[in-house]
């Protein structure tokens, strides 16, 4: 028997705050209560909040991009210990289907490459690309045996699927506990406006958010939100970014449709000013899909977190080193690889402009982070202090503060997007089932100490 003692902290779950000792016993949650004692291990949690890990259900580790020939820079060892050390213990990373591959095949290609690597918890999406019979009779099987979800796209060259198969995939989530997470962006007009753009000799790295505007968004999320109640289906829209989208989300929320919604740091603390001409190449290190948008965008994005219509924060970590693989698009913004590194800033920029601003209380917090992305996604033992759940927690020092720097983080990227900002947020101590996998900055995880985290169907009702 092991023992854990996580002692004269303040719990923090979604429901509540209050000081207490958490006892962690064979790697689960034993009891949150006053004056409990071990012969174990004790932390000393004085000064510090002591709350579930974060769970990251949008990582795009070891991700090939096909049509430029890259693949994301962080595998699942860099990307997983960059995850421990901004507080994460969970991901749910991709697996892509291959076109005229079966899914199955997908998810065992992608246990291969992450089992030896990982030293968090992990779990995946499959991605769906080509839609045929036999993929749809494998996806009730798939939901039962711990994969519910499967990640769509409704632009992206070789991995877009038509209305027609979202509508059919839709179908079967609808009756078997599945969920379809929606990349939501109208392909016709995003394909239109790149032309344009290059047509008129706008092809740096500036114009690629002037190619993705906002309706381009709204308009997919719409759609996507229309299909999934005419079959029936749960849907969850991956990175909101406008106010049209989010509330499009909220309408349909409004009306009791079982849609729940995400957006990411990146929509949360920068803007379209990143994308001016002047910057040249180095604009590129922010070229992600959607793009940043304009203030009154972020301001409605934090409006619908407090108000709830947008149920989870996720990093959409997608990272790519800025030498030799962003700057491969200076002179053509569509061979730049898309995506931004944020898996370790996720929930130190959340605490900081969240919490610490006073915008959302340390419970939503947690809800956004952790409880809300477990019950989303079927991870019933993850995300909660509750007895007898994984004793995956974080311990944070609500006043330290950090100077971020590229060169501080654990990713394999030679940039950060927040380079120069103070974030507090981060773990003095990250635990996973019952392990300090990070004490003080340094790493104690081993590499491919990572389990797959078990999986539920998704019941549409049980959604946040
Ligand atoms: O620009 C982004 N977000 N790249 C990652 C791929 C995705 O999911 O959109
Ligand atoms: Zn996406
Ligand atoms: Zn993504």
């Amino acid at each position: 028997m092991s023992e854990l003692l996580i002692r004269g902290g303040t719990v923090v779950t979604a429901d509540w705050m209050e000081a207490a000792d958490v006892l962690v016993r064979d790697g689960r949650i034993a009891e949150v209560g006053h004056g409990l004692e071990t012969a174990g291990e004790t932390l000393d949690a004085g000064g510090h909040w002591v709350m579930p890990g974060g769970i990251d259900t949008h990582t795009h580790l070891a991700h090939p991009i096909g049509r430029l020939g890259v693949t994301t820079a962080d595998d699942f060892y860099s990307g997983t210990v960059a995850g421990a050390f901004g507080g994460v213990t969970t991901i749910l990373d991709f697996g892509l289907q291959d076109q005229g591959g079966t899914l199955s095949g997908a998810r065992d290609g992608r246990l291969e490459v992450i089992r030896p690597d990982a030293v968090i918890d992990y779990g995946f999406h499959l991605i769906v690309t080509d839609v045929n019979a036999a993929v749809l009779g494998e996806m009730p099987g798939l939901i039962r045996s711990g994969f519910p979800s499967f990640k769509v796209y409704m632009t992206y060259g070789d991995k877009k699927i038509s209305d027609d198969d979202l509508i059919l995939l839709l179908e079967v989530t609808a009756g078997n506990g599945g969920l379809i997470y929606a990349h939501c962006e109208n392909d016709c007009a995003v394909t239109h406006l790149i032309e344009r753009h290059l047509a008129a000799g706008k092809t740096g790295p500036a114009y690629h958010a002037a190619s993705r505007p906002p309706a381009v968004e709204a308009e997919a999320t719409n759609r996507a939100i229309m299909l999934a109640e005419v079959a029936g289906a749960a849907i969850c829209i991956a990175h909101v970014t406008s106010s049209g989208a989010a509330r499009h989300v909220a309408e349909a929320r409004r009306r009791g449709a079982p849609v729940v919604s995400e957006t990411c740091p990146q929509y949360l603390v920068l803007d379209d000013s990143v994308y001016d001409p002047a910057g040249g190449c180095e604009v590129a290190k922010f070229v992600c899909s959607p793009p940043m948008r304009a203030r009154h965008h972020v301001r409605s994005l934090w409006k619908a977190l407090e108000e709830g219509s947008i149920q989870q924060v996720s990093s959409d970590h997608a990272p790519f080193r800025f030498e030799g693989q962003k700057t491969g698009g200076c002179g053509d913004f569509t061979k730049i690889p898309n995506g931004l590194p944020g898996i370790e800033t996720r929930l130190p920029i959340l605490f900081t402009h969240g919490v610490a601003s006073g915008r959302l209380s340390p419970e939503r917090f947690v809800e956004l982070t952790s409880s809300g992305p477990a019950r989303i996604f079927g991870l019933d033992r993850k995300g909660s202090l509750r007895p007898g759940a994984d004793a995956d927690l974080i311990v944070v020092d609500p006043e330290r503060e950090v100077d971020i720097t590229a060169s501080m983080l654990h990713s394999n990227v030679d940039y950060s997007p927040y380079e120069g900002m103070k974030l507090r947020g981060f773990p003095t101590w990250t635990v996973s089932r019952g392990e300090v996998i990070v004490a003080d900055g340094e790493l104690r995880a081993e590499r491919g100490r990572g389990r797959l985290a078990e999986r539920s169907p998704i019941e549409a009702s049980e959604l946040p």
